[in-house]
């Protein structure tokens, strides 16, 4: 949730604080600091708001040192302010944390009772004063941070700066991402590989109860026990640049402008160029599963909500599709000749990393669907599958949701091609696979006619999206997109059940969305579009090419291309992102950092 950087350098920190921070600010933007050594003291800087802000404090008066570590906070323990923002100062520490230390409460009675005085309304302060307390203990600071971690519980991932050793960071990580980064003359630690990008080159992923001691030439590595463990190098190939706007006027304008390219790039995951199944996902096709179970939360999954119509359907195998914060806490029924599968973008939503141990705990075999190579869920599933969207920085998701649906319509067509079953659709199926990345782009092109729906949408308080079978999940997810960038009320129903209910809040010129697909649903689907219609709804349908009856009743049709009715979602995808983007910036909302989110959710 929040974005964490350490440096310790031959040069300044400060440059290469500030360039990270603007990375990691999709992972939360309320307010961000950085602290620096130098001449044996700290130097902070603190601001409410973007990282812009920061900067602006610091231009004309910038922090001196060799060593520095950085926040980018989304608040969850203590209101938005400069008091609460990180880092946190307790006499010769400096600390920055993600995640939520859930015993503070204790610590920081005791702490108090000591007459330790506390300055913010956060959870993370009592880190800092943990550790001043035991370096005054004339300890290594080995031992110091195994008697830290061991008054801890919580998830967390902190750098601690020490004015006792002004080459050396701590950094420790229980449930929250970090990554230790080596480069020439440098060492560095942060949330992730954005973090680290340009920075440095090679890159180490911390495990869960790992610590860290770094100095600009040294780093030691500890499990929770204090043993020294050793942890794969990986290269760290994201190149800084990437992370740019290019021409697009936000990041989520870029993503959804991606898709036709990102898709090829997750169809050549699943798929080699003569049709054959890629070596990752053979290995998930000869498990031979008797069910699926799909663990994921939000954008990702309405994903695994259509994977299920698919899969279900299509290779006639149970599966259940589950909101992770839900699952661990309801003693699921668990199918240990299953599959489990986690779709996150992040590949560190605590909510799916959390459901997917607790499942494999059972022993069922478990794959990760995730865009960021690397991450604990990728790490901790047995088997994983990759959607190649590339980095997802606006907070709303786009390109990486489509690229998921591409997987797990490959992965269904594999297992039924594996089975011998609905062979002939399926073939129809694979053979249009490779027509997708196409009619996303002629989608892309209905832009213009989005925008002035967006126009007028955006005057809306509310509005309702419907859609039935497998644009049924992704009408929900046309709603989320547009709560989440808008700020307007939506809601997404499955046409068929707006009777038993929902039907009740329709009135004159309320908007809804309805997206229609070629299939044995469309003729139900037009008479309940019908029915909201004679009860002043403002109809605006996004409908398959392919679509023969009549709808001319609406008040605004788009045609979307048709390739196969079970492509359709991905198609269909595009209209409702481009609807919800353009609305936002009729609004004039912040469109990639939309208030109260965080692209990475990582705490419960
Ligand atoms: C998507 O627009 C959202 N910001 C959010 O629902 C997101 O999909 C969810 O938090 C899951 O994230 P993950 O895919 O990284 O696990």
């Amino acid at each position: 949730m929040c974005g964490i950087i350490g440096v310790t350098s031959k040069d300044d920190a400060q440059d290469y604080l500030i360039s990270s921070l603007q990375r990691l600010e999709y992972r939360g933007y309320d307010s961000s600091g950085i602290a620096t050594i130098h001449k044996n003291r700290f130097y902070s800087r603190k601001a409410e708001g973007k990282i812009k802000n920061l900067n602006g404090k610091l231009s004309g008066n910038p922090l001196k040192g060799l060593i520095g570590i950085g926040h980018t906070r989304w608040a969850t323990h203590g209101s938005v302010s400069e008091l609460n923002a990180h880092p946190h100062i307790a006499g010769k520490v400096a600390i920055v944390h993600n995640g939520i230390i859930e015993n503070f409460q204790e610590i920081k009675d005791r702490l108090i009772s000591k007459g330790r005085i506390f300055i913010s309304q956060t959870d993370s302060e009592v880190i800092a004063h943990l550790f001043d307390e035991e370096l005054n203990k004339n300890i290594t600071l080995k031992e110091a941070t195994q008697n830290v971690l061991r008054i801890l519980d919580g998830a967390y991932a902190f750098v601690v700066l020490m004015l006792d050793d002004p080459d050396t960071l701590i950094a420790a990580r229980n449930a929250s991402p970090l990554a230790i980064g080596k480069g020439d003359t440098l060492c560095a630690v942060g949330s992730d590989g954005i973090a680290l990008a340009g920075i440095t080159n090679q890159l180490i992923f911390l495990e869960d109860g790992d610590f860290a001691i770094l100095s600009k030439n040294k780093i030691s590595l500890f499990d929770f026990n204090g043993n020294s463990v050793q942890r794969e190098v990986k290269s760290n190939t994201l190149d800084p640049a990437v992370i740019s706007k290019g021409n697009h006027k936000h990041f989520m304008e870029k993503e959804i402008y991606e898709q036709p390219e990102t898709i090829a790039h997750t169809i050549s995951e699943m798929y080699t160029s003569d049709g054959r199944v890629s070596e990752n996902l053979d290995k998930i096709i000869k498990e031979k599963p008797k069910s699926i179970t799909i663990l994921a939360a939000g954008t990702s999954y309405y994903a695994g909500m259509i994977g299920k119509y698919w899969i279900e359907s299509l290779v006639n195998l149970p599966v259940s599709v589950e909101t992770s914060s839900e699952y661990r806490y309801r003693s699921p029924f668990i199918d240990t000749e299953g599959l489990v599968l986690a779709i996150s973008q992040s590949g560190e939503s605590i909510d799916t990393l959390m459901a997917m141990r607790y499942a494999a705990d059972t022993g069922v075999k478990t794959v990760a669907i995730v865009n960021s190579l690397g991450s604990t869920i990728d790490r901790e599933a047995n088997f994983s599958l990759y959607t190649r969207a590339g980095a997802e920085i606006a907070v709303a998701s786009t390109k990486a949701f489509t690229a998921q649906l591409t997987i797990l319509l490959s992965m269904c067509i594999a297992l039924a091609e594996d089975r011998g079953i609905n062979q002939e659709k399926i073939s129809a199926i694979k053979s249009s696979l490779f027509k997708i990345p196409g009619a996303v782009a002629k989608a892309l092109t209905l832009d213009g006619k989005i925008i002035d729906i967006a126009n007028n949408i955006m005057k809306s308080n509310s509005c309702l999206y419907l859609g039935r079978g497998p644009l049924y999940p992704l009408s929900l997810e046309g709603a989320l997109k547009l709560k989440e960038v808008s700020y307007i009320h939506a809601e997404g129903f499955s046409a068929g059940e707006m009777k038993h209910g929902p039907i009740a809040l329709i009135e004159e010129d309320l908007p809804v969305i309805s997206l229609l697909a070629k299939d044995h649903h469309s003729i139900k689907t037009i008479s309940n579009l019908r029915e909201a219609l004679a009860r002043g709804a403002k109809l605006i349908i996004f409908a398959d090419e392919g679509i023969e009856n009549n709808i001319d009743f609406a008040h605004e049709i788009i045609r979307l291309p048709f390739i196969n009715e079970e492509i359709t979602p991905i198609i269909a995808s595009i209209p409702i992102q481009l609807l919800a983007y353009h609305t936002a910036v009729a609004k004039g909302t912040d469109v990639d950092q939309p208030k109260n989110l965080a692209k990475s959710v990582t705490v419960e």
